[in-house]
């Protein structure tokens, strides 16, 4: 019974509020397409600018993902494909939310560490993060790997949400399952697509023009 619990916390930190916050980092993300280097700006140091954002960050973002993350990655080594057996829809369904969360978990430890971690560290400042996003883009290997994170995390939320709107008793009957399937699909082509056009709006040379323009004022401020 207590694994059962687990796996129930587990399977709704993956919706609230991983899954929103999830969206709401894509829509973050997608200002750079609609605003430029000074709305991908604006929009970062608004959520910044949050009432107590420390532990709104705290029990919305980091520990979720720590149980959600380090659970998942014990589900995934426990589980037991039979694709040789049973070559249905389901079980590939099964072993990819398997394998996608093992990659969007390596993704998220690499993206975490280049981003907000060096914020942390006092390496960067919230402001030149776009210019942070323009320096790994526009190296080939490292877009690729984005690219990989960015369609894993999303077909991972996408068809997470499928199943869990199962395992919750919220759409029962093959005709609702059938229509949820469709409009997850479409939610992964979205999302993966707007992501994509914000990883490839940042590596305009507007993105790394701010970077400069930030670390000028960083050092004029250091020197007096
Ligand atoms: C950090 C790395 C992650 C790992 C290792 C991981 C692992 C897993 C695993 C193994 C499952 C299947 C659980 C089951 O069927 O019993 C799962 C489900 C799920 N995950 Fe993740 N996950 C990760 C990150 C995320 C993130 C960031 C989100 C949100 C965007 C998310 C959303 C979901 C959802 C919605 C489900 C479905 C829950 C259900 O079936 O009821 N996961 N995860």
């Amino acid at each position: 019974m207590r694994g059962f619990y687990s796996r129930k916390i587990h399977s709704l930190l993956g919706v609230i509020p991983l899954g929103g916050f999830f969206l709401e980092h894509m829509l973050t993300n997608f200002s750079a397409v609609e605003g430029g280097a000074s709305g991908f700006n604006d929009s970062v140091l608004w959520l910044n600018s949050l009432p107590l954002v420390f532990f709104l960050e705290l029990f919305g973002i980091w520990l979720p993902l720590l149980y959600h993350g380090v659970y998942g990655l014990y589900i995934a080594y426990q589980s037991k494909p039979n694709l040789n057996r049973y070559n249905l829809e389901r079980n590939w369904r099964y072993t990819l939310q398997r394998y996608t969360g093992v990659i969007t978990f390596i993704f998220i430890v690499w993206h975490v560490f280049e981003t907000r971690f060096q914020v942390t560290l006092g390496n960067v400042k919230h402001e030149e993060l776009g210019g942070v996003m323009h320096n790994i883009v526009t190296q080939p290997l490292l877009l690729a790997f984005y690219v990989i994170g960015i369609v894993s995390a999303s077909f991972h939320f996408s068809n997470g949400l499928w199943s869990f709107l199962i395992s919750w008793g919220i759409t029962v009957g093959p005709r609702s399952q059938k229509a949820s399937s469709i409009l997850c699909l479409g939610l992964f082509v979205l999302v993966t697509l707007m992501f994509i056009v914000s990883l490839v709006t940042f590596r305009d040379s507007e993105f790394q023009s701010v970077a400069s323009a930030a670390s000028i004022v960083q050092s004029l401020s250091t020197a007096i």
